[in-house]
């Protein structure tokens, strides 16, 4: 029989729960510390596997997307592990066929531009994405309680957005004409995302997800306003139906900068912060009822070390030893990031500690 620990808390955080803990302002001994994009091209291991295999093929195949995710995580000695998976799956059982182009990112065939494309979108086919629950339960039987295993998925606007512009956009021109100018095809667009991310997220978390990320990446190209009106309510939605199937979850955006008092208010139990702005007036923006995650500059990583320590310190620094910091980047590791890099700033986190931080 293993040795148990009198102390309940500290039991908990030995088991892993360390990542789960910050994420509901819980004392940790340390700052958590994980990284968006953690598997990806800048890895060796991962350009291997995809010597092989197409992306969408790698998350597909529930034994190599659990291979992908475990390997990243173990190689960077991260607190917790993002499944490998692509924020466009859910468009497939949609009824919206994409492929990666290599260089161009994601392409859908045929985009989302009218009502009548909108109400032929499919809502009763989401578990077609049980692979990446299969996936899930495979790196949760990996690490058991060791590391916090987070599923994911993308946000309504994210999504919409996505789905009309037919890929990534500069200005988010159809999108927004379709928000403005038929707002009940744009409502009822976001609503059938949600029904399907929705039993995604509840198929993840069955899995064994310890929390769920959505991913808002693109809302940064609304004002305040147009947050308000046309994609906060899908997004508050998503949040708390996620939050009954009882696990927090980190709603996380890039340009947020205006936003992120309005983002706390979908009640998600983390935000996350871009670079943009100190960690400390972000969090302040966010409020501190809520956890935050982030947020150094992902092309930091390609700096001296010293210049890279500094940044980490500031940020840790900044977030001044308070329960529900998780240290993490603004946004993805971007390709041709040194590992030993990302690896030495898990070893900062770590050795920083939260008694330096407390004075
Ligand atoms: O460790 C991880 O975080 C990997 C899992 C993961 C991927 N995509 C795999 C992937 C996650 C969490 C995502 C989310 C995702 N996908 C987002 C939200 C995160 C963010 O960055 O804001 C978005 C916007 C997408 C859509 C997407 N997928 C784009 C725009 C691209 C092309 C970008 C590029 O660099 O080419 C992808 C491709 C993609 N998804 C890669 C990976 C590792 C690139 C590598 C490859 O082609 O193998």
């Amino acid at each position: 029989m293993q040795p148990t620990n009198p102390n309940p808390a500290v039991e908990a955080i030995i088991d892993g729960s360390r990542f789960v803990r910050a994420c509901l302002r819980r004392p940790v001994d340390r700052t958590p510390v994980w990284f968006l994009r953690q598997a990806g091209r800048y890895m060796q291991e991962y350009r291997d596997v995809r010597k092989h295999h197409t992306l969408v093929e790698i998350c597909k195949q529930p034994e190599i997307a659990a291979e992908v995710t475990i390997t990243a995580a173990e190689k960077l000695g991260v607190d917790a592990a993002i499944i490998f998976a692509d924020l466009l799956l859910p468009l497939e059982p949609m009824g919206l066929d994409f492929e990666f182009q290599a260089g161009e990112g994601p392409v859908v065939h045929h985009p989302v531009r009218t009502a009548e494309d909108v109400r032929a979108l499919r809502t009763d086919r989401a578990a077609d994405l049980a692979y990446v629950a299969r996936a899930i339960e495979k790196v949760a039987g990996h690490f058991q309680n060791r590391l916090g295993i987070i599923g994911f998925c993308g946000a309504p606007y994210t999504l919409a957005s996505y789905m009309i512009e037919g890929g990534g956009s500069k200005n988010y021109i159809h999108t927004k004409k379709m928000m403005y100018g038929d707002t009940d095809a744009w409502r009822l667009l976001l609503d059938k995302i949600v029904t399907v991310l929705e039993e995604y997220c509840r198929m993840q978390v069955q899995a064994g997800a310890d929390v769920i990320q959505i991913f808002d990446s693109w809302v940064g190209s609304l004002g305040l306003a147009d947050y308000r009106e046309y994609a906060f309510e899908a997004s508050r939605r998503l949040v708390r139906a996620v939050q009954q199937m009882g696990v927090p979850v980190i709603y996380f955006g890039v340009e947020t900068a205006g936003l992120l008092s309005e983002m706390a208010l979908t009640g998600a139990d983390v935000i996350g912060l871009d670079w943009r702005q100190p960690l400390d007036e972000g969090w302040r923006a966010v409020g501190h009822a809520h956890a935050v995650q982030g947020n150094l500059d992902p092309i930091t990583l390609f700096a001296p070390l010293e210049v890279l320590e500094r940044r980490v310190h500031e940020i840790l620094r900044a977030a001044n030893g308070r329960p529900g910091h998780i240290f993490n980047l603004g946004h993805g590791i971007v390709p041709g990031t040194p590992v030993e890099n990302v690896q030495a700033v898990v070893r900062m986190v770590r050795e920083y500690g939260l008694e330096k931080a407390n004075g």
